[in-house]
């Protein structure tokens, strides 16, 4: 069908169409919160979308809608932000961030493309992902779901997975599936890393800093947008008209359809007490431009009652059918789709191709942060590893949030199928056939690997103080029946005869991810009383991260001979660190997201404004512990050269061209990721120190030198001045160019 007969086929369906009809079809319900029976009733009523259905049930809810009045389909919608991580059977690949620190676009857009083919074949057709949320403040839980904290990486990197779950361009009609950008707009900003809370911005910033990796999504043809919990200056999200309208459709031409976060209509209600009723909060939700209300029942009543009463113009419930409607032609769920696709001859999840490319791509994000005299990569003639910590052995915390382990209601007879190679795993297979002896010590440290005490009421004051105190290492009691440290004897006992002992650390989704945000970021006390005995035994200590966010480090980055970093990698995440640890890979991921030296320093990332009276807290520096962009390599690569045109025309439409002359000095084939920011020298407004412009991942064989090509779009030098017009004005950029060392060179913009 062409767009014509797509928008002509939608009306006629409309025109038949109830009004309660109509207010179903725009609501997506919880599959986990409904019983069999409402279900059934919904689905009746002409229910448009349910999220979260696994295995057969999406067909047979499929097939029920065949016995509704108009025969339309559902579509279904499953959290995918890292694969389809939530069917143990399937492909789960690096959380976003981890994702991110390949700078790889190519590559995230063949996973995506991968999550998509295995979404299609359970039926389901919508994705709620990419997450374009920043990561500037880290105490907020859900971290681990962004690109991390640069907006321009972000959404070169989200685009890229709306290809890659839709199609570049056109719907792919037999595997592409809605991508669902979220959450729409500065969902990580809120105060204090609070999730969901208020986020004290202005237009300006929005426009600055918030709107520009949404604007190439909705360039990359997203179909859908999910809005945000939270408020922005006091107001909801959900009932921002200027957000939602005049910004996402007026400025930025988006065409699909705006979904809630989770009872967003509601929460107008009962949390943010902008809605004296549920009536009033329907109207509020369509008035402000969302087309599909998620898990909210009680908008059904709400909305008809407020169009029946004349107070809500039911025009904007037909605009909001229409947009639903649409998206479920174009993606061809009338037709073939309809009948699902899990029944298929030559199911594809997680095969062999699948699986390969996951590996490719986890083994580009291990980021190694210190290796003291060459400790790494280790040598193949040592006698004993022992391999210690409470991410050694843990799959659930390479998994992290949104996976199989945080399913609403996951089914713990079915632990993943596929590969799950743990670091242990990993370690011990490449120890193995170099006849390296190696022994892990089981973790039996507290299980949540904070909390010595209970987790704290926060009905019981002391409760939270006892948890404040959890990292203080004067206190040696425990409240509940947990250990307060592992066996540090047993520990010592293991790592005795070992030439080096390697310590994964690290949080697990008991302390990342939605609803899981964090006041202290320092290593749990357990962790750091083991990783003190180690070094206090006289042992080489490799120290391995495995976390869904940067977390206090300070101590391991001085006492450490090396150590290494993965943002919850998945599946293949511990041949991939082994691979590291042994020189089979050559490490070629950077940071996208920056280490605080102290929680006191958050929110810490690259792209601050200069101006800081004093420049630092007086019992704290400014610098962070590692920045943006940062990471090592086993090579070592040398820039010069650094060309760009010296005057450029403030009104040309040409991209500016930058080369950059680049020489793997060393004698080891390796990877270098160059890195392209500007500083605009003086404007209208203060910009930051940095901004981060381009990048590319450019292989260089032992010796080489090439010389590299990047292209600065005109558009990215703007700024959004006071009257929020975007800008370019004249005067000196400086650009910078390089990788962990970077070369200078100034431009006029005439
Ligand atoms: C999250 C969304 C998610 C939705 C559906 C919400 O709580 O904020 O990111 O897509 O739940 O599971």
């Amino acid at each position: 069908m062409n767009k014509q007969q797509i928008n002509e086929k939608a009306k006629d369906l409309l025109s038949l169409m109830t009004l309660p009809e109509k207010v179903a079809q725009i609501m997506q319900l919880s599959y986990a919160h409904l019983s069999e029976e409402d279900k059934q009733t919904w689905i009746k009523r002409g229910i448009g979308s349910v999220l979260h259905v696994m295995g057969n049930d999406a067909q047979k809810y499929q097939d029920m809608t065949k016995e509704t009045s108009h025969e339309i389909p559902l579509l279904f919608g499953i959290d995918c932000v890292r694969g389809h991580a939530m069917n143990p059977a399937a492909t789960v690949f690096p959380c976003g961030l981890g994702m991110a620190t390949a700078f790889n676009p190519e590559l995230v857009e063949r996973a995506c493309e991968i999550a998509a083919r295995e979404v299609t074949e359970d039926a389901l057709h919508m994705v709620f992902s990419p997450v374009l949320c920043l990561g500037r403040d880290t105490r907020w839980g859900r971290v681990d779901e962004t690109f991390g904290e640069d907006p321009y990486l972000s959404g070169e990197l989200a685009a890229a997975m709306v290809r890659g779950y839709q199609g570049d361009g056109e719907m792919r009609q037999d595997t592409g599936v809605i991508a669902c950008p979220k959450h729409y707009l500065a969902h990580g900003e809120s105060t204090g890393g609070r999730d969901s809370y208020d986020v004290p911005i202005t237009k300006r910033k929005i426009l600055e800093v918030f709107a520009p990796p949404f604007k190439k999504v909705v360039e990359a043809g997203c179909k859908s947008i999910m809005t945000a919990y939270h408020t922005i200056d006091g107001l909801p999200c959900t009932a921002n008209k200027w957000l939602l309208k005049d910004l996402l459709r007026d400025y930025m031409g988006f065409e699909g359809f705006v979904i809630t976060d989770w009872d967003n209509a509601g929460r107008l209600m009962w949390q943010q007490f902008y809605s004296p009723d549920m009536r009033h909060a329907a109207k509020t939700a369509i008035e402000a431009g969302n087309d599909m209300i998620m898990s909210t029942p009680s908008f059904y009543e709400g909305a008809i009652s407020m169009v029946e009463s004349g107070e809500l113009d039911e025009a904007l419930i037909d605009e909001a059918v229409l947009r639903v409607l649409k998206v479920k032609l174009e993606m061809g769920l009338f037709g073939e789709r309809r009948t699902g696709y899990h029944n298929i001859t030559n199911p594809t999840m997680a095969c062999k191709e699948h699986l390969e490319l996951n590996e490719e791509l986890t083994n580009q994000t291990v980021v190694m942060l210190e290796n003291k005299n060459s400790t790494l990569p280790l040598s193949r003639n040592l006698k004993k590893i022992a391999v210690v910590g409470p991410n050694a052995h843990n799959i659930s915390a390479q998994y992290g949030d949104w996976t199989f382990y945080t399913h609403p209601k996951p089914d713990f007879t079915k632990v993943p199928q596929s590969v799950n190679i743990t670091i242990w795993d990993g370690i011990k297979e490449i120890a193995e056939k170099s006849g390296i002896k190696t022994e892990l010590t089981e973790w039996d440290g507290p299980k949540s690997v904070y909390y010595r005490y209970e987790a704290p009421n926060p009905q019981d004051i002391q409760s939270i103080h006892r948890a404040a105190e959890d990292t203080q290492p004067n206190t040696e009691k425990s409240t509940n029946d947990q250990p307060v440290t592992p066996d540090i004897e047993k520990i010592l006992k293991n790592c005795q005869d070992a030439d080096v002992v390697i310590a994964v650390i690290g949080d697990d989704p008991t302390l990342n991810g939605e609803e899981r945000d964090r006041a202290n970021l320092d290593l749990p006390y357990a962790q750091m009383k083991m990783l003190e005995a180690i070094k206090e035994a006289g042992h080489k200590l490799i120290v391995v991260g495995v976390t869904g966010k940067p977390l206090i480090v300070n101590w391991a980055k001085e006492n450490a001979d090396a150590m290494i970093w993965t943002f919850c990698p998945g599946m293949y995440g511990g041949s991939a660190v082994a691979g590291v640890l042994f020189g089979d890979i050559n490490p070629s991921a950077r940071l996208p997201i920056t280490f605080p030296l102290h929680v006191g320093q958050l929110p810490v990332y690259y792209n601050q404004l200069p101006g800081w009276h004093g420049e630092k807290y007086i019992d704290l520096p400014k610098e962070p512990l590692y920045t943006f962009g940062y990471g090592l390599s086993y090579s070592e690569f040398e820039y010069s050269n650094l060309q760009s045109p010296d005057e450029i025309k403030v009104d040309s439409k040409e991209d500016i061209k930058i080369t950059v002359e680049v020489k793997n000095k060393s004698n080891i084939n390796g990877t270098t990721i160059t890195q392209l920011f500007f500083r605009d020298m003086v404007s209208s407004v203060s910009t930051p120190v940095k901004q981060f412009k381009g990048f590319k991942r450019v292989f260089l064989k032992a010796g080489e030198s090439k010389k590299i090509e990047l292209s600065l779009p005109m558009d990215e030098l703007a700024i959004v001045n006071q009257d929020l017009k975007r800008v370019i004005e004249k005067g000196t950029f400086k650009l910078i160019v390089g990788d962990v060392h970077y070369l200078e060179k100034d431009f006029e913009v005439i």
